[in-house]
């Protein structure tokens, strides 16, 4: 299987060094370059680059008296009279001083304050790839919540010569602007009359009109790259010709954007214009694998999605740029000089390559607002499987059957809970996914049992590429139906090559293919599979090694005749959609699917987790992780982190165990490792790693049911479950590139120890005005406070802020499946001014009963010396209710304990059910001398119930 490669060319290396380096690299050694494109050779890119460089050589217009008009010299103007208001659209024609050939921008206004910009030819040449949105926006974007017209006024001025157009809209939640200048055209949206984005203001609208095809000799080498362009061997014959478009997006008043993963770049994302150490290149969205990617490097990764927030001390906005072809944003600052100061402002310049130009403008201003902006076009992730918020232990591969058992009875042994084991490649036979290698895996079946028994679930992986042999089944269904994705000429199936070597790969975008994979996970299609076996979904970007940049070439067709050009972003998200929809209905009632993805785009979150994909065990690596999973987090993909310990490369013990004491606070918590590392389940390392380890899958455990509270409230507003310290604090300018700290919710701040020095002092900055609490001892800071520790292997900093309550388990457990009737415990961690509030949030964790009512959902609230627990107003009192809650009666809380209080009382007077009872307080037990706690008060989780100090 091994293809060795002696000698490596930059042209002959993407033969042989692509699969020979996959299998055969041991360590992680540094990224082939040569085998991705730099953006010199990206030629729309080009395209556009030379395109800016001339408006920004070109002479201004003359409107210096005018801060309404912008400046830059875009050859883009109105035609005249052409803009018009129809309904909630204004539309204008616009059109290229030379090429003259009529765009139609519209412009939308959606109720919520958001402005949807589209553009494309009035009357194209060819229908553009128009269904991005289709596969991206709730409801397929059919029904967003348009403003009324009667909310929208329109009305025009002349300024300097200069037709500018106002739309005001105001209703009883938003009111702005917009303005449109005609010549040239350009667009701001202002808030309370202070622009806040702007819409070519540096002129570089530029949108490549579809046009007949020149005569092959009028063609020739076509250096400009419009009609063919050359990557290493490979020729991309474009057969509909160039049909990229680019826009400046600029963001006034911000100096920091975050957002548009995947790249292992810093939070706060650099610029691209190689100032103050910023990058020489733009980053790009084009999902690839790239095999041992570099740190601080913008080059794309598994997954894109194209959301950027901008935040500043008054408020945070949002854009995205809805669009599944290769895109390139580069990103500048500049100072722009204002009245009484000098205003800050972040460039931005967008690039795709084909599609329609389609881009959402989110005004925020608070970060809640611009999560329900978000989301109504998105929408957020749903609640997951409890079972995935506990600790996942993966490898490439465990071997077999014996070595699978064996690591869970481990796992029991050294009383370290688990909740999944992972199964990657080598348990299928040959690579041919929905089968088994029995000689491996006698009895599969038996095995989930067993693993069920225990509470554990196993999760197989499944590749989009199937393995191109008439002797095997999925292939030969999918052949025979048409349902892989077609060669440039639409005549044969496109081949490739990966792990199983010659492939094909199913196109998801003809919706029957999309289905009939999605029944391959059937029980009686999958064979020997229970419903305790979830799915991974590996290497879909997809992977298609010996092809230029390791992916399907670009002329490749999809369903409908669409280029792979127009959907390649969208690829890993609808082979994750069709697995999610067969997992979904391969049982009745239905329930939850867990799915792992590596590729992904705006939309994934609907569908399961993500990882952010081949690390390495190096402290680099681990750093990076942090900003990593914040990123997608901003952009929306909640459920996600980084394989804990590294995939490449053995990491030394301190480092594996500073990993798991960092995962373990980031959504998606797995530890993985590739084929050639040593083996490196925590017992393997002895004494103290071990117990430090088993401590911190522990603590995840505990924190399990603040996770699943989190998760609920991500699900019905989608604002971020790990978040950057900017979105709890967004006055606090000194943490807008904060990176490494970071919040889980807005109650807990982790600052994790990320040096192999470990007697390095880890600085932090306790923001607000708070009390925060060392959530171990109990120390408590009154913020605003910067404070400087050095902490043992065994220590770790994680602190609870003043006026949080969190509810957690803390009876030690093989799984969380044992723990669905454990009594709670309740931490109130008193303010400053004496109070707290808290939720929790519990259900089945496995149906979607939940819909129907089928849930706990409490506001803890303390205030005067007393605590009480009510129903949050989401709870309504249904049958599914009814029955969910007598299933929960017996499970208590069995401790509340109270931090900080100032007073010292000595009974609680328990009122549950109009029973009183009194209770007196134990301060013996307690951490640090200070804290109450109630003993055993034994109220029902799901009562009604207050208690009072005395
Ligand atoms: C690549 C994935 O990123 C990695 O996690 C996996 O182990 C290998 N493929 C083998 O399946």
């Amino acid at each position: 299987m091994i293809i060795k490669s002696p000698f490596r060319t930059r042209v002959n290396g993407l033969f042989c060094a692509a699969i020979s380096a996959v299998l055969l690299s041991q360590v992680a050694q540094a990224v082939k370059r040569d085998e991705f494109k730099t953006t010199e050779e990206i030629a729309f890119y080009r395209r556009h680059q030379a395109f800016a460089e001339t408006v920004l050589q070109a002479e201004p217009a003359s409107q210096e008296n005018s801060s309404e008009i912008p400046h830059g010299a875009s050859p883009y103007t109105v035609v005249g009279g052409s803009v018009h208001l129809d309904g909630h659209t204004l539309i204008a024609t616009v059109q290229h001083a030379s090429a003259k050939v009529p765009l139609r921008v519209e412009v939308i206004f959606l109720k919520n304050g958001t402005v949807r910009v589209r553009a494309q030819e009035e009357n194209p040449l060819l229908p553009r790839y128009d269904d991005t949105q289709k596969h991206v926006l709730r409801e397929e974007g059919n029904n967003l919540e348009y403003a009324s017209a009667n909310d929208l006024d329109h009305h025009y001025r002349i300024v300097n010569g200069v037709k500018v157009h106002t739309v005001r809209y105001t209703n009883d939640h938003s009111a702005f602007s917009v303005r449109i200048t005609e010549d040239p055209w350009s667009l701001t949206y202002l808030q309370n009359d202070k622009p806040i984005i702007e819409l070519n203001s540096k002129g570089f609208f530029h949108l490549e009109h579809l046009r007949p095809r020149p005569d092959p000799e009028a063609i020739g080498d076509d250096i400009s790259g419009e009609w063919k362009e050359t990557f290493l061997l490979f020729t991309d014959n474009k057969a509909r010709g160039p049909e990229s478009f680019g826009m400046d997006i600029n963001f006034i008043g911000f100096e920091h954007v975050y957002g548009i993963p995947e790249h292992a770049t810093s939070l706060s994302l650099k610029t691209t214009n190689k100032v103050n150490g910023g990058y020489d290149t733009p980053y790009r969205l084009w999902n690839l694998g790239v095999f041992e990617h570099e740190l601080d490097d913008p080059i794309p990764l598994y997954g894109s999605i194209p959301f950027m927030a901008a935040h500043n001390a008054d408020a945070t906005v949002g854009v995205f740029w809805l669009n599944a072809a290769e895109t390139l944003v580069d990103i500048a600052r500049e100072k722009r000089s204002g009245v009484d100061d000098d205003l800050s402002v972040v460039n931005t310049h967008w690039v795709s390559e084909a599609g329609v130009m389609d881009v959402f403008l989110m005004p925020g201003p608070s970060v809640a607002d611009l999560y329900r902006q978000y989301m109504s076009l998105i929408e957020p992730t749903p609640l997951p499987r409890e079972f995935a918020l506990g600790y996942h232990t993966c490898r490439w591969s465990y071997l077999d059957q014996e070595d699978v058992l064996t690591v869970s009875e481990k796992m029991h042994e050294h009383d370290i809970p688990y909740d999944v084991i992972w199964l990657d490649i080598d348990y299928t036979d040959g690579m041919r996914y929905f089968t088994w290698d029995y000689s491996k895996f006698p009895d599969p079946v038996a095995m989930q049992k067993q693993l069920a028994h225990d509470g554990h679930k196993l999760v197989t992986i499944i590749d989009p590429h199937v393995k191109r042999d008439s002797s095997y089944r999925v292939w030969k269904e999918g052949n025979e139906n048409g349902y892989f994705i077609k060669n440039n000429t639409n005549t044969r199936n496109y081949d490739g090559w990966c792990w199983p070597r010659e492939s094909n790969w199913v196109d998801y975008l003809n919706p029957e293919a999309s289905k009939w994979y999605g029944e391959q996970y059937h029980f009686d299609k999958y064979p020997d599979t229970t419903a305790d076996l979830f799915i991974w979904n590996d290497m879909n970007e997809p992977i298609t090694l010996r092809m230029p940049e390791s992916t399907a070439e670009k002329d490749v067709k999809h369903y409908g005749g669409w280029e792979h050009r127009h959907v390649h972003n969208l690829y890993g998200m609808l082979n994750h959609k069709s697995t999610f929809e067969g997992m979904l209905t391969r049982e009745s009632p239905r329930k939850r699917p867990f799915i792992l993805s590596r590729s992904y785009f705006a939309g994934s979150q609907r569908y399961g987790a993500i990882w952010t994909g081949d690390n390495t065990a190096d402290w680099g690596y681990m750093r990076a992780a942090t900003p990593m999973v914040l990123s997608n987090n901003i952009a929306g993909m909640h459920f996600s982190g980084a394989d804990v310990g590294g995939f490449f490369g053995d990491p030394k013990p301190e480092l594996l165990t500073r990993w798991y004491q960092l995962g373990i606070w980031h959504p998606f918590f797995r530890a993985h490792s590739h084929r050639y590392t040593k083996r490196r389940e925590p017992w393997l390392f002895g004494e103290p790693y071990l117990s430090i380890m088993r401590k911190a899958v522990y603590e995840r455990y505990r924190m399990i049911p603040y996770w699943y509270t989190l998760f609920r409230e991500a699900s019905l507003t989608g604002i971020p479950i790990v978040r950057p310290m900017w979105m709890e604090f967004p006055k606090d300018s000194d943490l807008f590139a904060e990176e490494n700290t970071f919040m889980v919710g807005s109650s807990i701040m982790v600052a994790p120890a990320l040096d192999s020095d470990l007697t390095k002092p880890i600085d932090v900055t306790f923001p607000s005005q708070e009390n925060w609490y060392n959530m171990y001892t109990h120390a408590s800071y009154l913020a605003p406070i910067k404070r400087r520790f050095v902490v043992d292997l065994a220590q770790t900093l994680v602190y609870v802020r003043g006026g949080s309550i969190i509810p957690t388990r803390e009876r030690q457990r093989r799984s969380s499946a044992f723990m669905k009737q454990d009594p709670f415990t309740l931490y109130v961690y008193v303010s400053r001014n004496g109070t707290a509030s808290g939720k929790l949030y519990i259900d089945d964790g496995e149906s979607y009963d939940y819909e129907k009512g089928a849930f706990i959902e409490r506001e803890f609230v303390y205030a005067e010396d007393k605590l009480i627990s009510r129903p949050s107003p989401l709870t309504v009192e249904s049958p599914e209710y009814r029955t969910f809650s007598d299933k929960m009666s017996k499970v208590r809380i069995e401790r509340i304990v109270m931090v900080g209080l100032i007073t010292q009382p000595t009974v609680a007077t328990i009122r549950e059910s109009d029973v009183e009872r009194e209770i007196s307080l134990d301060y013996g037990n307690c951490r640090t001398g200070s804290d109450c706690v109630v003993c055993n008060p034994a109220m029902c989780i799901g009562n009604d119930w207050e208690i009072t100090f005395n």
